[in-house]
């Protein structure tokens, strides 16, 4: 267990019960990857390294599975590695050189035998997940620059499958994170962004199975990249699959100067035996016990006004939304875009971030102590990395943006991004949000990003560095989030962009929640977040209630599945609580109430999806807590066909000979509920329940 070098069979073993890694160096110090699967026996039952025979145009290089393939010798596949030499030689060679290994971490170094170029190769291992997380770091002490123009964080082989399934999240704005699946043939695939941020078309995540694993059964290997720009994932399949990720290379390089280095961002790879339920309860746990930051508190139910006022926001309709709110058991009252200076459209406004007075004439004080008075935590949403031609911050520094000269700035959504490599800006952005959360001593901060890059120049550096905007955008991002998150230790802070745009696990250290979509419409949303829940754990998925028909699909839905759908992550309300009649006042203060009773469950529990909402009108979906005395299903039925919708759901996770009772129903042991299952009725379009399930120590008879 952990990880162990054997010395007579040259390979390194990364072990921790269930998962095993190997890999090892040849007689000519090549590097092999060995071995990623279900741990065996013994040490001997891994293969030992060695270089086969050069066989069909085919060079030994080119056919072994290099564990980080440089670009250069005879190989023809994709390397993860390319750099230029300053004396002009294209040629990178990687030979062994040295290991340091303590309990969980191994570093393996690889020199180029004729320059002075050293590439670390690090490992950390999770001490109870079949979890590992790679990064690699190069260090130039060549006497000249070392330009380097691929750099990814991993290679990775998948043993050899009877078929390659890939399975990832793609979407749309509107439309995010819907499971994909699809067989891959030889040739390649690519999964990428060329935005400066992840986007809503792919997320950086990818599970291979051979085409046969199940919810709860068979074998997966998955990964997903911690990094929040552009990204690339490419799998190149010829005999068997190659995985290799990192920052996309598209538009790409990076200039090191003698004695400098690089570190890359972590590429977390995994293992799953018992199909992709254990792979997403793994990345759960990984992502509650070593990302997100601690709270010992749930996260609170919020209420955000977008939806309803818009840019339109005035004081009196927020006290009046607060003071609705606040009845239905709201703890935070987030205003959203709006607020501040000259802000009434997109036309205006961002990177002006103080109060517009005269939407607020005595400031955004009055809102605030009417918040906190009604017993509320408050928040304000800002778009830091923004600015509006139309501001003072532009007027100021209109060289603040990125820029190429001779070109127009294309404006998207009317406007520009600020360039955070630049020192002047991450200090005004540390500055600014100092001042807000220092000011109006915030609760909560919901950072948004509503526009991609474009001419990302940034004329300020040498030339040799310009293509490296992209990566000193994140670098920037992340600086200012450590920042504000160190400050502020007790704020909860929500990434944002246009929705579902900035999910990965790169920026999960700084913040809490993502605003999973801007599509609140409960079954549209259904989709996303099973996509989403798969990877991200629960408790980070943003939800909100909205109001029915639906602005965006006109889709005209009942109250208590709204809130259904949306209590499955970190509940807020969005709609307009001033039109909701007493009825729906009454209801929704019912199901707040009953979220806050479910929610340590929900947001620290494990998910399983009974039934997947992509095969059919019913849709079931099993929260359960850690210590599986407790489990929370939810029902939703899209359309009534023939009468009621009845049908058997077999639960998971559950303890065989524990007993427990179904709310209403009789009393079960685990193994009942699990094989024989529940039976369960809706009746009607849009009908939803909750059905919660709890360990009881009453003897069956
Ligand atoms: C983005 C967000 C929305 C809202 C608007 C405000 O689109 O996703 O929730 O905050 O910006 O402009």
């Amino acid at each position: 267990m952990g990880i162990s070098y054997h010395e007579k069979r040259g390979f390194w073993v990364l072990e921790n019960g269930g998962m095993a890694y190997v890999m090892g160096v040849d007689a000519d110090l090549n590097l092999h990857h060995l071995y990623w699967g279900k741990p065996l026996p013994y040490p001997g039952d891994y293969p030992v390294p060695v270089l086969p025979e050069e066989y069909g145009f085919d060079s030994p290089l080119q056919r072994i599975k290099e564990e980080y393939p440089p670009w250069g010798g005879m190989r023809f596949k994709e390397g993860a590695l390319k750099v230029f030499y300053s004396n002009g030689v294209r040629d990178l060679l990687l030979h062994y050189d040295s290991f340091h290994l303590t309990k969980e971490e191994l570093q393996i170094s690889l020199v180029d035998p004729v320059f002075d170029v050293q590439v670390h190769l690090y490992y950390q291992l999770h001490p109870t997940l079949p979890i590992l997380k790679r990064w690699i770091q190069i260090q130039n002490h060549t006497p000249g620059d070392l330009m380097i123009h691929r750099i990814y964080s991993a290679c990775l082989h998948l043993p050899r499958l009877k078929q390659y399934r890939l399975t990832y999240l793609s979407g749309a704005w509107v439309g995010e994170t819907q499971l994909t699946q699809t067989q891959l043939t030889p040739g390649k695939k690519l999964l990428e962004s060329r935005r400066g941020a992840v986007g809503h078309r792919f997320n950086p995540f990818f599970a291979i199975d051979d085409g046969r694993a199940q919810e709860d059964w068979g074998h997966v290997y998955y990964g997903a990249l911690a990094y929040s720009g552009s990204f690339c994932l490419l799998f190149e399949q010829e005999e068997g699959l190659q995985v290799l990720g990192g920052i996309n290379d598209f538009d790409f390089s990076l200039s090191l100067g003698p004695g400098e280095s690089f570190t890359t961002p972590s590429f977390i790879l995994g293992f799953s035996q018992s199909g992709f339920e254990e792979m997403s309860q793994h990345l759960h746990q990984y992502q509650w016990q070593n990302l997100i930051p601690r709270r010992k508190k749930p996260l609170p139910v919020l209420y955000n006004s977008w939806e309803v006022e818009g840019f339109g926001v005035t004081e009196k309709k927020q006290k009046e939304l607060a003071q609705k709110a606040q009845e239905l058991g709201v703890e935070v009252f987030v205003l959203d875009d709006g607020w501040f200076h000259r802000r009434d459209s997109d036309q205006r406004g961002l990177g002006d971030w103080f109060v517009d007075d005269k939407k607020f004439p005595a400031g955004l004080e009055p809102l605030i102590s009417y918040v906190r008075d009604l017993g509320m935590g408050f928040g304000l949403w800002v778009e830091p990395e923004m600015v509006n031609p139309h501001s003072l911050l532009f007027k100021a520094h209109p060289h603040w943006v990125y820029q190429f000269p001779s070109r127009s700035s294309s404006l998207y959504r009317n406007q520009l991004l600020l360039n955070l490599g630049l020192e002047p800006v991450r200090s005004f952005i540390k500055k600014t949000l100092d001042t807000l959360i220092g000011r109006y001593q915030l609760d909560f901060l919901k950072w948004d990003m509503n526009r991609h890059f474009s001419e990302p120049g940034a004329m300020e550096l040498p030339e040799k560095h310009q293509q490296e905007v992209w990566y000193r955008h994140v670098e920037g991002l992340y600086e200012i989030l450590d920042f504000i998150q160190r400050r502020y230790p007790h704020l909860i802070i929500e990434a944002c962009s246009g929705g579902g745009g900035r999910v990965d696990l790169g920026i999960l250290p700084y913040i809490h929640q993502f605003w999973v979509s801007d599509n609140t419409d409960p079954w549209a949303r259904l989709r996303i977040q099973e996509g989403f829940s798969r990877v991200y754990a629960p408790r980070t998925m943003g939800c909100w209630v909205t109001d029915s028909p639906h602005w965006l699909t006109q889709r005209v839905t009942p109250m208590d599945y709204r809130f259904h759908v949306a209590m499955m992550g970190s509940l807020g309300l969005g709609g307009d609580l001033t039109s909701w009649d007493e009825k729906e006042q009454e209801l929704a203060k019912e199901k707040v109430a009953q979220y806050k009773q479910y929610r340590e469950l929900i947001q620290g529990g494990y998910i399983h999806w009974l039934l997947s909402p992509r095969e059919g009108p019913l849709t079931a979906v099993q929260y359960r807590s850690r210590d599986q005395q407790s489990a929370l299903v939810f029902l939703f039925l899209l359309g009534e066909h023939f009468g009621p919708h009845t049908t058997r759901i077999r639960l998971r996770g559950l303890q065989e000979d524990w007993l427990y009772q179904v709310e209403g129903g009789e009393i079960l042991s685990g193994g009942a509920l699990m094989e024989r299952g529940l039976s369960v009725s809706l009746h009607g379009d849009f009908s939803s329940a909750l059905l919660p399930v709890t360990r009881v120590l009453t003897p069956l008879e």
